[in-house]
């Protein structure tokens, strides 16, 4: 039997198999001088060098063969000649799986070209075969990798929360609702006659489980899908998307941000250890496509962990707004007003200018414009709240300390109008042993949007699902 192997294990064995035969298998990236193949098989964004021989097979083979067919190349592991690889593999044995219409590879996004971005997306099924999405899909891999192997290493246990749920979280927001009724035919419907004898939803966080569970098991995470129906055409929501939310027994709201910080320096970290040759590849490409000056990711990469995260309250976040209105003479379109939801307009001057691109962690919010769950302040006005704020992105994670007692808890979702009846389990952990306890979630397609330096959030997503698009 021959070895079979992937093209990133035989470019970096390449040196140990010399005059080995070994078999690869792949996509056709580029044919040359009717005697150069480069392979790629997604392993890496390196390809091999495949050299076709003059014999009778390889000249009919060399006829037929269009960019993007996928081939099985027996060869013998040569030094290459070329300056650009160390081996190559000289061709035995070729067998083609597929050939690509070439009619067809025109209109397609594998024609060696380059696409914009929402050409790609227009044939996501396509995207994978392509240079650049296969990268940031390479990248995205690696951070969920880490993500689970931080928290292991920690001492967190990763918790499976339900996607099906009956109540809302955030308690804004619309949320998806399942069913497996007909809706048409039913004028006034009786859920109890549903699948769930209740109205059900898709969730739009963990939180309330992963709290639940960290009242026993002491630190655990969640890590999947989440789902929200709000009707935001943004270049960083998406209605489907994946959060990472780690909740931990007798943290207070600064163990809490210590947690944040550091976890998030430990991902990039791992990233510009362990994906390099994928960073290089997209830094070049924004170089040339986006105009960005050079080394622009791996910089702005090494920013983050550079410097400790500024730490401000609200209130100063306020003052700070309003003092450079004044002095620098800018104006936002949205007034700064004590008690105000920030605008992206805001975090983006506060991170992008007023703090260079360090990243920025908010904290005490007011309770007006928080969930019902964060803990309170003892001003009565603001809440153990903290948001992170990366410079591109903007807000990144979202987090609390938890409301612990069980009345202010409940007064807390009265004055919310939130179904306190429904939540009577998630009230319950707050009767039989509560103590106080932290969270946060990080919006994982964001934090690979910001590695990936990409625009658009629906380019770090294998299928994106956005308002009007649930395609493929
Ligand atoms: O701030 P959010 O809504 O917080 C929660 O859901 C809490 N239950 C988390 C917790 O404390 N356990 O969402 C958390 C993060 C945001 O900071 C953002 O990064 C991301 O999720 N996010 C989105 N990402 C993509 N598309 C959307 N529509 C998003 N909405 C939020
Ligand atoms: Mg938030």
């Amino acid at each position: 039997m021959i070895k079979k192997y992937s093209v990133k294990k035989l470019l970096n064995q390449g040196k140990f198999l010399l005059n080995k035969k070994v078999l690869v298998e792949g996509w056709i990236r580029s044919f040359r001088s009717s005697i150069f193949i480069s392979l790629n098989d997604g392993s890496t964004i390196q390809n091999l060098q495949i050299v076709l021989s003059t014999n009778k097979l390889d000249n009919l083979i060399m006829k037929k063969i269009t960019i993007g067919s996928s081939i099985r190349v027996i060869g013998i592991v040569k030094k290459s000649i070329g300056k650009k690889q160390y081996i190559e593999l000289q061709s035995l044995d070729i067998t083609i799986y597929e050939l690509v219409n070439p009619e067809i590879l025109q209109k397609s996004i594998l024609q060696p070209k380059r696409h914009s971005f929402e050409k790609l997306r227009e044939q996501a099924h396509l995207r994978f075969q392509t240079n650049i999405f296969s990268c940031i899909m390479r990248i995205r891999h690696h951070i969920a990798f880490c993500i689970h192997k931080y928290f292991h290493e920690h001492g967190f246990f990763y918790l499976h929360t339900p996607i099906i749920t009956t109540s809302n979280c955030e308690g804004t927001g619309k949320m998806f609702q399942i069913t497996t009724m007909d809706l048409k035919k039913n004028q006034l419907i009786d859920y109890a006659k549903d699948f769930f004898k209740c109205k059900t939803y898709l969730s739009v966080s963990g939180q309330l489980e992963a709290e639940t569970a960290s009242l026993g098991l002491g630190k655990v995470y969640t890590f999947g899908p989440v789902f929200r129906a709000e009707n935001s055409n943004t270049s960083r929501h998406l209605s489907e998307f994946w959060m990472i939310e780690p909740e931990i027994a007798f943290y207070h709201l600064e163990e809490n941000i210590n947690l944040a910080e550091k976890f998030l320096k430990f991902v990039i970290r791992y990233i510009v250890e362990n994906s390099m040759e994928d960073l290089i590849f997209l830094n070049q490409c924004l170089e040339k496509w986006k105009k960005k000056k050079k080394n622009y990711l791996l910089e702005k990469l090494e920013l983050i962990l550079k410097f400790p995260f500024k730490k401000i309250s609200y209130t100063e976040t306020i003052k700070i707004l309003n003092q450079e209105e004044k002095k620098k003479n800018i104006k936002f379109s949205h007034p700064i007003i004590w008690g105000m939801d920030l605008k992206s307009e805001h975090e983006q001057y506060l991170v992008d200018k007023y703090f260079k691109k360090i990243p920025v962690i908010i904290f005490d919010y007011p309770c007006s414009i928080k969930a019902f769950y964060m803990r309170m302040n003892n001003d009565g006005k603001t809440v153990r709240a903290m948001d992170i704020l990366f410079p591109e992105i903007g807000e990144i994670i979202g987090g609390s300390q938890r409301e612990e007692r069980y009345d202010m808890l409940l007064q807390r979702m009265k004055e919310t109008n939130i179904d306190f009846n429904k939540l009577w389990w998630y009230l319950d952990t707050r009767r039989f042993g509560s103590v106080p306890h932290s969270g946060f979630g990080l919006g994982f397609d964001r934090l690979v949007q910001f590695i990936t330096g990409m625009n658009n959030i629906r380019d770090v997503i294998p299928f994106p699902r956005t308002p009007n698009n649930a395609e493929f």
